[in-house]
């Protein structure tokens, strides 16, 4: 298959990239850079703002793609309650755009980037697809609003469309060459990683006074390799015309307290997270987890890499030595 790739410069565009050209297809990646990094990126490249709709028109009329996965988007839960009508701009005006030059180039498939945070505080835990969509930031439902056209999309105008959920995205490429690398970063393990190692003060910890089993909040943590994984077998469910697609969560089904994070650290790394107790960060909820079994039947995906071990030790590989 040749896919566009939008926002494939990003950490989960660039290791879903890397993916597909691993498992034969080709790809172009479509990305402003305004938060991905060029050096992550081993694919054709063109560089463009998802709401330009000329910059699409170009792409598409220079390219005949079977597919597109879309990854570009604003994904900071707090700027995005600071500063909303980014966030619906760039992923709502954006989707949008490129749904109708798609339709202009009469492209049908795509694999749209999701989050759990489209469900907002969890009623019952793990949580299904079916789960009552609530988000409480502008991020989340900005993502749900995108959901919705796109089940327009599928429902009225013929597209084939993946809305992939994802809980906590993390690791890093085994072999060392992609990794995760925002600014600023926000993400527990990253900011953990960087504590042990002493490139950053000690690490704050949001909340220790939860009604969980640690006093921590709880979350459903996915090998970066795995979401890759379920993307390009979404999209070749897509290509094969047998599905018109739907929205599946990619978890692991298992959760993991933030304690338990900086434990696996220092049992991968042999140095302990040095942390500071601070305050609940807003917005938090105390657990969230997949129940994952609609993508293992549907897309016949399950996660290889399902310890946290492991995604620490990618990503300790990388936090060493980033490329970029
Ligand atoms: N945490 C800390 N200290 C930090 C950073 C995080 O204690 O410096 C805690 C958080 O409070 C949370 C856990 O570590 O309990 C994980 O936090 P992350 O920021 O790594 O991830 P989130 O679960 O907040 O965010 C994820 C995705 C977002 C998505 C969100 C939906 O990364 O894109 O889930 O809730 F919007």
């Amino acid at each position: 298959m040749h896919v566009l790739v939008v926002g494939g410069a990003g950490y989960i565009g660039s290791h879903c990239t890397r993916d597909l050209i691993h498992n034969g297809h080709s790809t172009v990646v479509f990305d402003d850079l305004s938060t991905g990094h060029r050096e992550a990126v081993d694919s054709e490249f063109v560089l463009g703002d998802i709401r330009d709709r000329k910059a699409l028109r170009d792409l598409f009329s220079s390219n005949k793609f079977d597919a597109v996965m879309h990854f570009a988007a604003k994904s900071l839960v707090g700027e995005s309650v600071s500063n909303p009508l980014k966030y619906y701009d760039v992923n709502v005006g954006g989707t949008t755009a490129l749904l109708c030059e798609m339709q202009i180039a009469g492209v049908k498939n795509l694999i749209f980037s999701s989050t759990c945070a489209v469900y907002g505080a969890p009623e019952y835990l793990p949580l299904d697809e079916q789960h009552p969509k609530a988000p409480v930031s502008p991020y989340g439902q900005s993502k749900l609003m995108v959901e919705q056209v796109l089940d327009a999309a599928r429902e009225r105008e013929g597209f084939n469309i993946a809305a992939l959920r994802y809980f906590n995205a993390a690791g890093a490429h085994p072999d060392g060459t992609l990794g995760e690398s925002h600014s600023p970063e926000t993400h527990l393990i990253p900011i953990a990683l960087e504590a042990s190692m002493r490139k950053r003060g000690p690490l704050k910890l949001f909340g220790d006074d939860y009604e969980t089993r640690d006093g921590t909040c709880i979350r459903d943590y996915v090998h970066i390799m795995d979401l890759s994984a379920a993307h390009r077998l979404a999209m070749e469910l897509l290509c094969s015309g047998s599905s018109k697609g739907g929205a599946w969560n990619l978890g692991t089904g298992k959760g993991t307290t933030v304690l338990e994070i900086l434990e696996s650290i220092e049992r991968v790394t042999g140095e302990p997270v040095p942390y500071d107790k601070a305050e609940r960060r807003k917005g938090d909820p105390p657990g969230l987890y997949a129940k994952a079994n609609k993508a293992e039947k549907e897309l016949g995906w399950t996660p290889q890499y399902d310890g946290v071990d492991e995604i620490i030790s990618h990503a300790w590989a990388w936090a060493k030595n980033p490329r970029y």
